[in-house]
């Protein structure tokens, strides 16, 4: 790749991807690799700019995580945030002890000072809010640096060398809180670093496409489509790069959304490429008929996609290469370099051991979610596709209580796609993360027409959260979620009462199975 690279060492703080997702939005390319990473492959590297991250530990403890003091001497210029930055005030000559007196000890919001002339604070407020998390104080800063920054409480909150073009902060300026962050890590990569701002999507698609047609030739190439993001993304940037050389098997297990299958055929009819639908519904059904525990569905569910998918690459023959969606937080998250072979299962649920390939390709490793939809728009894919929600690999067999019957399937369908409407409808779709219906199991009287009812309870489930991890309830107004009680009760049968869900998660997850 011909990109000009920023190199983050990660010492295990917990907003690393987020350092490198910022700087990414910068224009500029990075990657995170641990602070270990031996001081011939990051001159290898040859980054422009190295950026330290925070981290748990305490730099003056012997066990915690250190560099290779000649990383200081690569003529590279190094931004330290938080653990980072007492790291580089220590390794240079300078202490760092624990903060015992509490003012020196810094959590959450803060008011702090900037230095304009510093280059990190270039065309910035002179003040504004950071935040700080840190136990540990710069005692005594290096010889050759300044204090750049300070707060009500801590006279060091930022430090730099301008001439060797070292700089740290205490706070954090890849999160949300830190009033301009971004913008300061913008002008350490542009005025510090000298960045071009050559890292877009155009310019990565057509690097790639040129990368794939190299190392493809006139192999053959599979893709297990399951219509999420990734692989819909993978699947059209190897559409584009090899044409019918490649196969797409889409496993239609009948637990897709309305719609959904047609819309995923839809979205590759313009490419000619072998697209491989599978209408599996009824072997799914009959499998999943009469069973209503959670994990036993999935159990089945998972294991008959492996057969389903086994029998169509059977039929194909021998292929060359097989494509897995990996994106790059799943390879951060596997600790990078060893992850193709942990993550090859990881979008379709499993995937059989001997189907004949030789070799994986992960088109999509070094991209983030957001960067991630972003060529799949430059690639053309519509955006009901590219801005999909997650959506288990289950499908709606979860979200089904108790055993499953086409029927209830349909009444799901048909809900959630109100739902869905009308969430789009009211704008409230861009505030939540995942929002869905659950059919429960459970029925109740009710009254329609002149009729008594004994019909099915719908809930309503939305959620807003940054990991799925933990969830908060989503706050939809009122009067959007009666319009969609009153749509519901009204256009789908069998159903006439709906809840909405008020729990976070935890104690609930954010699925009901
Ligand atoms: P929970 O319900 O555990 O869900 O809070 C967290 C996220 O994971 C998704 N999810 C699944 N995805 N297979 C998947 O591929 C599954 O079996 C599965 N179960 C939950 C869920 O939709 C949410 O985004």
């Amino acid at each position: 790749m011909n990109h000009q690279k920023v190199l983050i060492l990660d010492f295990g703080g917990q907003y690393n991807q987020l350092i490198a997702r910022r700087v990414r939005e910068c224009n500029v390319y990075c990657e995170v690799h641990p602070y270990s990473m031996p001081l011939e492959k990051i001159k290898a590297y040859d980054p422009i700019g190295i950026i330290f991250t925070g981290g748990p530990n305490s730099v003056y403890e012997e066990t915690s995580p250190h560099v290779d003091a000649e990383v200081f001497r690569l003529g590279v210029p190094i931004l330290g945030i938080c653990y980072g930055c007492q790291l580089m005030a220590w390794s240079l000559g300078g202490s760092v002890t624990a903060a015992t007196d509490a003012t020196a000890r810094e959590y959450g919001k803060t008011e702090t000072y900037f230095t304009p002339t510093c280059k990190l604070f270039h065309n910035l407020p002179e003040h504004g809010v950071t935040w700080m998390s840190h136990g540990d104080y710069m005692e005594k800063v290096p010889n050759g640096f300044s204090l750049v920054a300070h707060s009500d409480n801590c006279p060091n909150v930022a430090i730099c060398d301008e001439s060797r073009s070292f700089y740290g902060v205490q706070f954090h300026p890849e999160v949300n809180h830190t009033e301009n962050g971004t913008k300061m890590l913008r002008n350490f990569l542009y005025e510090v670093c000298h960045a071009k701002g050559d890292w877009t999507m155009s310019d990565y698609l057509k690097t790639q496409i040129v990368a794939l047609r190299e190392k493809i030739g006139d192999g053959k190439v599979l893709l297990a489509l399951s219509g999420g993001v990734d692989s819909s993304v993978a699947a059209a940037l190897l559409a584009q790069a090899v044409g019918r050389q490649l196969t797409c098997v889409f496993v239609d297990h009948g637990l897709m959304r309305k719609n959904e299958g047609d819309e995923v055929e839809a979205a590759f009819a313009k490419w000619d490429i072998n697209f491989i639908r599978v209408d599996a519904e009824r072997r799914f059904l009959d499998k999943l008929d009469g069973i209503s525990d959670p994990e036993h569905k999935r159990k089945i569910i998972g294991e008959e996609f492996i057969r389903v998918f086994e029998e169509e690459a059977k039929k194909i023959g021998k292929v060359d290469f097989l494509v897995q969606g990996t994106i790059y937080p799943d390879v951060i998250e596997s600790g990078l370099g060893d992850s193709a072979v942990i993550k090859s299962h990881h979008n379709v649920g499993g995937l059989p051991d001997y189907v004949d390939f030789k070799e994986i390709i992960e088109p999509l490793r070094m991209l983030f979610k957001d960067e991630t939809r972003q060529l799949g728009r430059e690639l053309g894919l519509p955006d009901y596709l590219v801005m999909r929600q997650p959506f288990p690999g289950p499908g709606l067999a979860i979200r089904v209580i108790g055993d499953i019957t086409k029927e209830k399937l349909d009444m799901l369908r048909d809900a959630d796609a109100i739902f869905r409407e009308e969430c789009a409808k009211a704008g409230e779709d861009k505030n939540l993360n995942q929002y869905f219906t659950v059919l429960t199991n459970m029925r109740s009287v009710g009254v329609q027409g002149d009729g008594r009812t004994y019909d099915y309870t719908l809930a309503l489930r939305a959620v807003t959260t940054t990991d799925f991890m933990t969830a908060d309830w989503a706050r939809i107004p009122y009067d959007v979620l009666d319009k969609i009680s009153v749509r519901i009760v009204n256009e789908v049968p069998h159903i006439n009462r709906i809840v909405y869900d008020i729990t976070s998660k935890p104690p609930a997850t954010i699925e009901w199975e």
